[in-house]
């Protein structure tokens, strides 16, 4: 069994032709080369959740009624950091994971989340920023170090990535902060 900390890479967007998967390898790849975290990547496209159809919030207890909150709940559990990587869509960020975050509550609390953020004009900041309460609310600890990728400049004319030098170290920096903050949390997490 792995003792490394366990790092789940959420692609959030779920539509077809999305940039999504792309940066999320170039991400993940990093994450497994330079970071001590066990990598998983979670694609909500595959995860494939229904929109909440859970009767009682999750706030309310771990007692769920269907099988998919069952196997989300078990990969979220197991896992001791996130890292969202996730669009700008209309200066917010994708409904799909607005609804797996609200499907669980105590599986994220007291875990360090990072942010992998794309878009047309603003590198999806502000994604970011609109979703910094909402994982606040699940008492997750929101990283400031981030990987901000503004695809006019990174995506090719046959639709590939093309990572910059300042990509790669922002993801470098990223992944220190979150080993780090991983650590205290990990300690003060109830086993
Ligand atoms: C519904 C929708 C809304 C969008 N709104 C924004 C926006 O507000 N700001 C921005 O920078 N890009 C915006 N874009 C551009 C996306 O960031 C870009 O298309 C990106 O590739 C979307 O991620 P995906 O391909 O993984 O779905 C929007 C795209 C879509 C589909």
């Amino acid at each position: 069994m792995s003792t490394k900390s366990r790092l789940n890479v959420i692609s959030a967007s779920t539509r077809t032709g999305r940039a999504g998967p792309a940066i999320a390898s170039w991400f993940t790849e990093i994450a497994r080369a330079e970071s001590g975290f066990d990598v998983h990547h979670v694609d909500l496209a595959a995860l494939n959740l229904p929109f909440l159809d859970e009767p009682e919030a999750a706030v309310e207890g771990l007692s769920y009624a269907h099988e998919h909150t069952r196997q989300w709940s078990a990969m979220t559990r197991a896992a001791d950091a996130f890292v969202f990587v996730l669009p700008e869509y209309n200066r917010g960020y994708p409904a799909s994971l607005k609804n797996a975050l609200d499907f669980l509550y105590y599986e994220w609390n007291d875990k360090p989340v990072a942010f992998v953020s794309y878009g047309m004009s603003s590198g999806g900041m502000r994604a970011v920023e609109a979703i910094k309460p909402v994982v606040s609310t699940l008492k997750m600890m929101p990283i400031n170090e981030a990987v901000t990728i503004h695809l006019r400049q990174t995506i090719d004319d046959e639709g590939a990535l093309q990572p910059t030098a300042a990509m790669e170290k922002a993801a470098a920096t990223l992944l220190t902060e979150l080993g780090r903050v991983t650590a205290a949390f990990t300690a003060i997490r109830p086993s």
